[in-house]
C-alpha cells in the first residue's frame, strides 16, 4: 500500500523525519542544487512551515513533522532547490528593520540600497522644515517601495512620490505603504522616466536605485536573479547607465534649492556615473562605499 509520504524520486526528503533531519537532509539537497547557505536556508523554510522563530528549531530538535508538514516544507525546497528565492517563498524580506512584502514583479531589495536609504534620512532629517507644507521626495524606479516606505517611516515630516513603469510593482509598493501606516504620505504614479510628473513638480530629495547592469550581462548572474527578478529592474542598457545619464539630464528641473540627488550604482561604474553628472554640471559631493568597499551611493546637488 502507498503510505501518505510516497514522492517522486527526486524529493529532498523521506516520510517520517525529525526536525534535525530535515535541516540535515534538505540542506544537503540544497547544497547540491548550488544554494548558497543551504543550512541556513532550510532551516528559515522549515521554521517558516512551522510558524516558529528559526532559533526555536534548535530546542525542537528531535520533534517529528507531521505528513502536512512534511509535504508543505518539500514543496518549499523544491522551489528554492529551482534556485527561486527564499524571499519570493517567504513572500516578504527586512529593509531597514522593516518588512516589505516581494514577488516575481519587484526586486528584492537588497542590503547595500538600505545604505542608500539611510543616506536619505539623514539629510531629510537635519533639513529645517518647509515654510511651504512637508518636505517633498521622489523615490525614482520603486518597486517594492522599499525606499519611499522606508524614508516615510523614519521622516514622519515628508511626501514621499514614487514612481515605476510597473504598474505591478506599484502594486506591492502600495501594499507595503499601507502595511507600514504610511500610505497617506506616499503617492504612487506609474510613469516611464519622469513623463508623468507634473511640470513644475520639485523635491527636497530624488532618490533612486535604478535598473543598472549592462544587459548582456544579465545572463550570467546567478538564477536567484536571472530568472526571478523582473528584466525591468535590472537592464540599464548596453553599458548599464541609460538610468544614469537620464537622471543626470532630466531630474536637475525637479530639484529643489539646496535639494540632494542620491543614487545607487553598480559596482565599477563610479567613474563613469561621476563623468555623467559632471558633463551635467552637477556637483558630486560623495560616493560612498557599501559594506565590501565598493563604491556604490552617489550624492549630488546643484548649488
Ligand atoms: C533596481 S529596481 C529598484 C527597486 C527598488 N527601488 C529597490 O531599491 O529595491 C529599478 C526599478 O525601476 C523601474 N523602472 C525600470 N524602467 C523604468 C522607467 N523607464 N521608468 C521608471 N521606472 C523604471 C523597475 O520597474 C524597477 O522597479
Amino acid at each position: 500500500m502507498l503510505r501518505h509520504s510516497a514522492k517522486p524520486a527526486s524529493s529532498p526528503l523521506p516520510s517520517a523525519v525529525t526536525v534535525i533531519e530535515v535541516i540535515q537532509r534538505s540542506a544537503e539537497f540544497l547544497a547540491r542544487k548550488g544554494v548558497d547557505s543551504p543550512r541556513l536556508q532550510a532551516e528559515l523554510l522549515l521554521a517558516q512551515v512551522l510558524k516558529l522563530p528559526r532559533m526555536q528549531l534548535y530546542l525542537d530538535f528531535q520533534r517529528q513533522l507531521t505528513p502536512a508538514e512534511a509535504d508543505h516544507l518539500r514543496e518549499l525546497i523544491q522551489r528554492r532547490g529551482r534556485r527561486e528565492p527564499l524571499q519570493h517563498i517567504l513572500g516578504t524580506t527586512c529593509f531597514c528593520g522593516l518588512e516589505m512584502a516581494v514577488n516575481r514583479h519587484v526586486l528584492v531589495p537588497r542590503p547595500e540600497t538600505e545604505l542608500l536609504a539611510e543616506a536619505g534620512w539623514e539629510f531629510l532629517r537635519q533639513l529645517t522644515p518647509g515654510d511651504s507644507g512637508p518636505r517633498a521626495v521622489l523615490d525614482f524606479g520603486t518597486g517594492s517601495g522599499c525606499l519611499a516606505v522606508t524614508l516615510a517611516v523614519k521622516c514622519p515630516d515628508v511626501h514621499v512620490t514614487a514612481t515605476d513603469v510597473s504598474p505591478d510593482a506599484l502594486a506591492v509598493a502600495a501594499q507595503n505603504a499601507a502595511r507600514h501606516g504610511v500610505s497617506d504620505r506616499i503617492e504612487f504614479r506609474e510613469s516611464d522616466g519622469f513623463a508623468a510628473l507634473p511640470a513644475g513638480a520639485n523635491f527636497d530629495l530624488i532618490l533612486s536605485n535604478p535598473p543598472y547592469i549592462p544587459t548582456l550581462e544579465i545572463d550570467t548572474l546567478q538564477p536567484e536573479v536571472r530568472d526571478f527578478d523582473p528584466r525591468a529592474a535590472l537592464d540599464g542598457g548596453p553599458d548599464g547607465l541609460k538610468f544614469h545619464r537620464l537622471l543626470a539630464g532630466q531630474a536637475t528641473a525637479f530639484l529643489a534649492a539646496g535639494g540632494r540627488l542620491m543614487l545607487e550604482l553598480g559596482d565599477g561604474q563610479a567613474a563613469a556615473v561621476r563623468e555623467s553628472f559632471e558633463a551635467e554640471n552637477w556637483i558630486v559631493e560623495a560616493i560612498r562605499p557599501d559594506y565590501n568597499q565598493r563604491l556604490r551611493i552617489m550624492i549630488a546637488r546643484r548649488d
